[in-house]
């Protein structure tokens, strides 16, 4: 397995929309293993496609708490089938976007349909960190980070902060 580079914002792929895979060939479950690999590493506990630079419609999340069993799921073509009108608020962060956190309020459950490593549709209903962590990787697939559900104020001062930091790392 390989640990891939993590583009961070503006990376231009970050806004892009993933395109759908047709199904879990050699290619697509070598790239959700090493999406998985690179999770882990950075460490993070989600990670979509775009983020490796790769534009297809893949994610992995991994939510368990510390306490509990490691908890991997590798998703091909996620999509949230419903979602409540109830809305819960959560402290989100991005490996795209290192070091600054926001909360999000975004609904409180979905359930979400996917395709699996053998290739067969699934159904999952998620809430709290998981729903949350659901939401934001497939807003990834579709351009959209989490900073995006926050003021603009505060969205702008992030991205400022976030480049001024590149800057100076290429010094
Ligand atoms: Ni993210």
């Amino acid at each position: 397995m390989t640990i891939l580079d993590i583009r961070l914002i503006p990376d231009p792929v970050l806004r892009k929309k993933a395109e759908k895979v047709e199904g879990p060939s050699d290619e697509i479950i070598t790239i959700l293993d090493d999406m998985a690999e690179t999770m882990y590493n950075a460490p993070g506990i989600g990670l979509a496609a775009n983020q490796v630079g790769v534009l297809k419609r893949l994610i992995v999340l991994d939510c368990s708490t510390e306490e509990e069993e490691p908890n991997l799921l590798k998703m091909i073509n996620p999509e949230i089938i419903t979602s409540t009108n109830e809305k819960s608020e959560l402290e989100e962060g991005c490996l795209s976007i290192p070091e600054h956190k926001s909360n999000v309020v975004r609904p409180s459950k979905v359930e979400v349909s996917y395709m699996n490593l053998n290739g067969e549709t699934e159904k999952l209903t998620a809430e709290g960190l998981l729903s949350a962590c659901l939401q934001h990787e497939i807003d990834h697939l579709n351009g959209i980070l989490f900073i995006d559900h926050i003021s603009r104020l505060k969205r702008d001062m992030i991205i400022r902060k976030v480049k001024k930091q590149l800057r100076e790392n290429e010094k």
